[in-house]
């Protein structure tokens, strides 16, 4: 989860470098540097800890010159978050960006350091730089030295290196992170993706794993992992070149929780017919899934994708008969699965399309015969390219580490595909779809309705950021999002947090209730509610702060056992967890703020976790 970019331009490429980076501190931001060849093919580089305003300062004091460099935006991995541990590192003329992890480094290093070489800094990259200028020592030439070298490293990793007295030459390498080349006009660009080329170019070439390419200002050369020359093709790349600005809103978080509206509308309108009330999946997957052959789905994913598939497993079950498995996507493997000979579905959720873990599982059930489909939001990613069938969400960038309104669109699109899997099932009718689909239209509307308790909610968060502990209580399909809700809170404000199902609580939890732990109770007025307001009932009777996220009819039956009561406008029970998400969003924002906590860069996170 590091961010590399790369140029050989006809301009000075600091500043350039420096935008690019900027599109890319989203993959993190422990530390970040560049490297150019200034007129004369020399190298020099600036580093700087923490956030890319550092590395402007520094450059602005020690300014770079030169057309042609290398970038890179950290989160650390091997090696503290220090600026000796940043990159580029840099070995006899060699310099090298990374992103992955090298899991032989060690070895390399001993071998390396028997042949003389000295090292400055703790982490694995900089091993590459080392055994790459060991190469050239031994006579090779550029490219042979990197392809020898790629042959010796274990592990994840995208590079782009830049080499001493040679301004007209940039080589990039691909295995288990993303690495595209981005096609420009007598200058050629190496980026994570294609957001970091894209002030530069719209035309990206995709490399897959494996690759690793050549490139001059003029031209390039792929090559796959045998060596072989091999034509990737060139996409044009829609959009993305405006940077995302956060507006008049103070972050981007705050931006995305309040774009739902729209950015579940957009989702809901590619999967929904809303002439004629009916799901139609997007792109030709209307028939690429045989619902009534599959006999047992698979959902896998990580953290907040992972509580979008534990919701939609209700709906998979309750609307389409279908027997489903969830699981986070770092054990899924692990724990080698009895997966079906036939039958078998394998659907995957992930907002950047790039997790490792994710696309990990994504492989480990292809190579075992399962049909895969990938609901995602970055559709040229690697998750998106390696899926048999993609249902993409169209949330637009999530900028904001916490995922919001990708979590949202998740959730509509799951919801539009469990759907369209019961119909095709004969598990709902022609009504209930048509019923069903107009509800989830009806979505935007209630969570711009929703979204005006914002004051309300910033309210209540003054007093929940006092707050050491806090648990969060969901019944049914709300379970998941009482922990979507305690990840929010604790991965933005550090506060410690917990989801628990309500039932769950007098079998452990109730112990730690007392009156400095808030308990929310995520419960809107439906079939379970009943039992939630015993659990809330037992909760007040031992002095717990009881918030209840609830609707007019809860929030009248819960009487005045609740510390404080949220009261969200009336809505179907089918589309109730996604709308409820939008109060744990605020709460989580809020809480945050008040701490003054990094709202959309929280410490020790980055937003695509691309090694597992
Ligand atoms: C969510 O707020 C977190 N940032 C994190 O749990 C995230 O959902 C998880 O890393 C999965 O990312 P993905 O959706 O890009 O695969």
């Amino acid at each position: 989860m590091c961010g590399i970019i790369g140029i050989l331009g006809s301009e000075p490429a600091a500043p350039r470098l420096l935008d690019a980076l900027k599109r890319l501190e989203y993959r993190g931001y422990d530390s970040a540097g560049i490297a150019t060849l200034d007129e004369t093919g020399k190298l020099d580089r600036r580093r700087a800890p923490g956030k890319l305003k550092n590395l402007e300062a520094e450059l602005a004091e020690r300014p770079l010159s030169g057309n042609q460099g290398i970038g890179h935006t950290r989160w650390a991995t091997h090696g503290s978050p220090t600026v000796g541990n940043a990159h580029p590192h840099v070995s006899a003329g060699v310099s090298v960006v990374h992103n992955g992890i090298i899991e032989n480094f060690r070895e390399l290093r001993e071998e390396l350091e028997a042949r003389g070489h000295t090292f400055e800094t703790e982490t694995d990259s900089e091993t590459i730089a080392h055994l790459i200028a060991d190469n050239l020592k031994a006579g090779m030439s550029e490219t042979e030295a990197v392809k020898a070298g790629l042959a010796r490293l274990e592990g994840a990793f995208a590079l782009a290196f830049l080499f001493e007295g040679r301004p007209d030459l940039l080589i990039g390498a691909r295995k288990g992170s993303p690495l595209a080349i981005g096609v420009g006009e007598g200058e050629m660009y190496l980026g994570s993706d294609a957001l970091a080329v894209a002030p530069f170019t719209n035309k990206v070439v995709y490399l897959e794993e494996g690759d690793w390419c050549v490139l001059a200002r003029e031209a390039y050369t792929v090559f796959n992992e045998d060596g072989e020359e091999v034509d990737r093709g060139v996409t044009l790349v829609q959009g993305g070149g405006a940077m995302v600005e956060k507006g008049n809103y103070r972050h981007f978080m705050q931006k995305e929780i309040f774009e739902q509206p729209d950015s579940t509308a957009r989702t809901i309108g590619a999967y929904v017919n809303a002439l004629k009330q009916t799901v139609e999946l997007p792109g030709n997957n209307g028939d690429a899934i045989n619902w009534s052959k599959i006999t047992s789905l698979y959902m896998i994913a990580c953290g907040t994708a992972h509580y979008a598939t534990r919701v939609a497993e209700y709906w998979f079950e309750q609307m389409a008969g279908l027997p489903v498995k969830t699981d986070i996507a770092s054990e899924f493997r692990y724990r080698e699965p009895a997966l079906p000979k036939e039958g078998g579905l394998a659907l995957f959720v992930s907002q950047s399309g790039e997790t490792a873990d994710t696309l990990a599982a994504l492989r480990y059930c292809k190579e075992h015969g399962l049909k895969t489909a990938a609901v995602v939001n970055v559709p040229t990613s690697t998750i998106a390219r390696e899926a048999d069938l993609v249902l993409p969400t169209l949330a637009g960038p999530e900028i904001g580490v916490a995922s919001t309104k990708a979590f949202t669109a998740q959730l509509s699109a799951l919801a539009a595909v469990a759907i369209a899997a019961g119909r095709a099932r004969d598990a709902l009718s022609q009504d209930e779809e048509t019923r069903l689909a107009k509800v989830l239209t009806e979505l935007p509307r209630l969570i711009s309705t929703t979204l005006a308790l914002d004051e309300d909610i910033e309210a209540l968060a003054r007093d929940i950021a006092k707050a050491t502990d806090v648990i969060y209580l969901g019944r049914g399909v709300h379970y998941p999002i009482a922990l979507e809700g305690a990840l929010k809170l604790k991965e933005i404000s550090y506060i410690h947090a917990e989801g628990y199902a309500s039932g769950e609580l007098k079998h452990g939890p109730i112990a730690l209730i007392d009156e400095e732990t808030p308990v929310v109770f995520v419960a809107p007025y439906d079939a379970l509610f009943d039992k939630s307001l015993s659990n809330l009932q037992e909760v007040a009777a031992r002095r717990g702060e009881v918030i209840l996220l609830s609707d007019s009819r809860g929030v009248k039956a819960a009487g005045d056992a609740p510390a404080h009561c949220v009261e969200l406008p009336d809505c179907d029970a089918f589309i109730a967890p996604i709308l409820y998400s939008v109060p744990v969003q605020l709460l989580a924002y809020h809480v945050a703020v008040e701490k003054g906590t990094d709202v959309d860069q929280p410490r020790n996170l980055a937003k695509s976790v691309t090694v597992e």
